[in-house]
């Protein structure tokens, strides 16, 4: 097998027809909405990417910090010979996990991102020339297909991205998550955790603007994909902290009262001045709550271990053995007693 694979698992007119109908839906419901995976075109990678240089987002060097410290005990407790990576992105603080697993075989990096696979594939392939890169263009909310590979699997899913799920779809995707995996594999997952609001608005709304920029990267999509005449500076950048929820909300408020048309959809769409599109929301998470939407799929928290200053969370987890895996060895057990 050559070191370096990329399969799409996403077609073109699948992926225009997915963006079509988000939009239609989206736009026409209220409040208005549209689902975080459309800003990332390789514009909107590259400033996520920018994002996690800037001094107000500290999730990035927070889980990096926790990943250098902690991968070589990862790597112990895990022993994956295959590690998936879900929302990829660049793979930055990955090589902390694919520089301490000795025994790796394929790394398997997926994302919605063509650009952010193959920028990020093209170093670690002439780093490691001896490890597998299997990158997957594919959609992790919906049914992932992973190539054979070696077990035990390490799957990760890095950055908080899990927080950009709202409950129902998260309890959802680590429910297909659980069964995608063995015994013997693990899920390791970063969270970033509730704390004080200024820093978390901060962090969302940074002084350089470049979470604007990015917020607004999507009209951009919507523009280029479908035709759209989104007027980028009709839209302010919002960040708000949703103290209920426990989630932040970045959301697009229009500016004035203005009409958008989207000629592939055939529709026009009002906006009133100081009407919010939601685009995003990021939650943040306490242990307990992590612990138990893990449980509810199917999971058990192994180690938890956090930054300096209890800032990001990363969870490892296995399999929890289900009630049918666990009778056949309690009937043994009885068996030996009687
Ligand atoms: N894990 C990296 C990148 C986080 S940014 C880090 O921690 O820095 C979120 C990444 O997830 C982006 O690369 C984006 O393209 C990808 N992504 C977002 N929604 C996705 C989806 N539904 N399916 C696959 N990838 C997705
Ligand atoms: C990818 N995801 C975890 C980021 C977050 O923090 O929710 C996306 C992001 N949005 C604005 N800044 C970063």
């Amino acid at each position: 097998m050559s070191p370096f694979r990329l399969t799409r698992t996403l077609p073109k007119d699948a992926t225009e027809a997915a963006l079509r109908a988000d939009v239609l839906h989206g736009l026409t419901c209220s409040p208005k909405t549209l689902p975080p995976k459309w800003f990332y075109d390789a514009r909107g990678s590259e400033l996520f990417d920018k994002i996690t240089e800037l001094p107000e987002y500290y999730p990035t060097r927070a889980e990096r910090e926790i990943l250098a410290a902690r991968a070589p005990e990862i790597a112990r407790a895990t022993g994956a010979r295959t590690l998936v990576e879900l929302g990829s992105g660049s793979s930055e603080k990955t090589r902390h996990l694919l520089d301490a697993l000795p025994g790796l075989h394929t790394y398997v990096p997926v994302d919605v991102s063509e650009s952010a696979l193959t920028q990020a594939g093209h170093p670690l392939i002439a780093e490691r020339p001896h490890l597998n890169i299997h990158a997957l263009v594919a959609d992790f909310t919906a049914p992932l297909l992973l190539p054979r590979t070696p077990g035990p699997r390490l799957l990760a899913f890095l950055g908080g991205t899990i927080g950009n799920l709202l409950p129902a779809e998260r309890a959802a995707f680590l429910t297909s998550v659980r069964a995608l995996l063995s015994p013997g594999d693990a899920l390791l997952l970063g969270t970033d955790l509730v704390k004080d609001e200024s820093v978390l608005v901060a962090a969302y709304d940074d002084a350089a603007g470049v979470t604007a920029e990015f917020d607004k990267n999507v009209l951009t999509v919507v523009n280029r994909e479908l035709g759209a005449d989104f007027d980028l500076r009709a839209f302010e950048h919002v960040a708000l902290w949703d103290a209920e929820h426990e989630w932040i909300e970045m959301r697009l408020r229009s500016r004035t009262e203005q009409t958008v048309k989207i000629p592939a959809l055939d529709l026009a769409v009002d906006f009133a001045a100081g009407e919010d599109l939601r685009t995003e929301i990021s939650a943040k998470f306490r242990k307990q709550g992590v612990r138990s939407e893990l449980a509810t799929a199917g999971f058990d928290l192994t180690r938890w271990f956090t930054s300096p200053g209890q800032q990001y969370g990363l969870a490892l987890a296995i399999p929890a053995r289900t009630t049918a895996a666990r009778s056949p060895d309690f009937a043994r057990i009885t068996a030996c007693v009687r």
